[in-house]
């Protein structure tokens, strides 16, 4: 869903993925072939939200076209992308990722470090997160998730050199159950 938003601020975009089944998608989904996913209603949301008037199908094409590469990001390899050379980015988006596939916080840190070297010196990384969170729903399915606080996060990014420009926080509103970040 990000991407469908990264494609309104970026035009040369390369899609990390460290399940295989979701690079396949992913590379299905670019290629539109006929039975890739149908992924409208996000980007019907992502436009609603936006407000504007470019139609849906518009959007799509655009964010498909930013789009010009699907790698592998395997996180049980000591290099996550193994043989595949990229150069390194002016920024680099990480949503909602690190908290589900990290399973301590010495995961965390060793794969926030490997997605550091991915951003160029001067270039920027821009990570979104829930703070606190234990779990999260899909379903009736419970999955567990790394939870930390905003000091953790500080100095994690700290650590590999980044300097903050800007920390935000959005407090929880809703009371779901689906999942508990503060
Ligand atoms: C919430 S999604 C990230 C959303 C993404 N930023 C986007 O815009 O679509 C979390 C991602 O983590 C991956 N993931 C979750 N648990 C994982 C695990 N144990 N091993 C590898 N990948 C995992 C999922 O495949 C999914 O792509």
């Amino acid at each position: 869903m990000h991407m469908l938003v990264a494609a309104d601020y970026f035009d040369n975009i390369i899609m990390l993925h460290s399940c295989e089944s979701c690079e396949q998608e992913a590379q299905k989904w670019l290629n539109k072939e006929q039975e890739a996913i149908d992924h409208s209603h996000l980007t019907t949301c992502v436009c609603g939200l936006k407000g504007e008037c470019t139609t849906c199908e518009d959007h799509e094409e655009k964010t498909t076209t930013a789009n010009k590469q699907v790698v592998r990001w395997n996180i049980t390899k000591e290099n996550p992308l193994d043989d595949v050379v990229l150069p390194q980015a002016d920024y680099v988006l990480s949503f909602a990722y690190l908290d589900l596939v990290s399973k301590d916080h010495e995961m965390y840190l060793k794969l926030l470090k490997q997605i550091s070297s991915l951003v160029k010196i001067g270039g920027h990384l821009i990570m979104l997160g829930a703070l606190n969170e234990t779990y999260y729903m899909l379903g009736q399915h419970k999955f567990s998730t790394l939870a930390y606080d905003e000091q953790f996060v500080r100095k994690a990014l700290a650590k590999n050199g980044f300097i903050i420009e800007r920390f935000g926080k959005e407090k929880s509103r809703y009371n779901s159950g689906l999942c508990d970040y503060e």
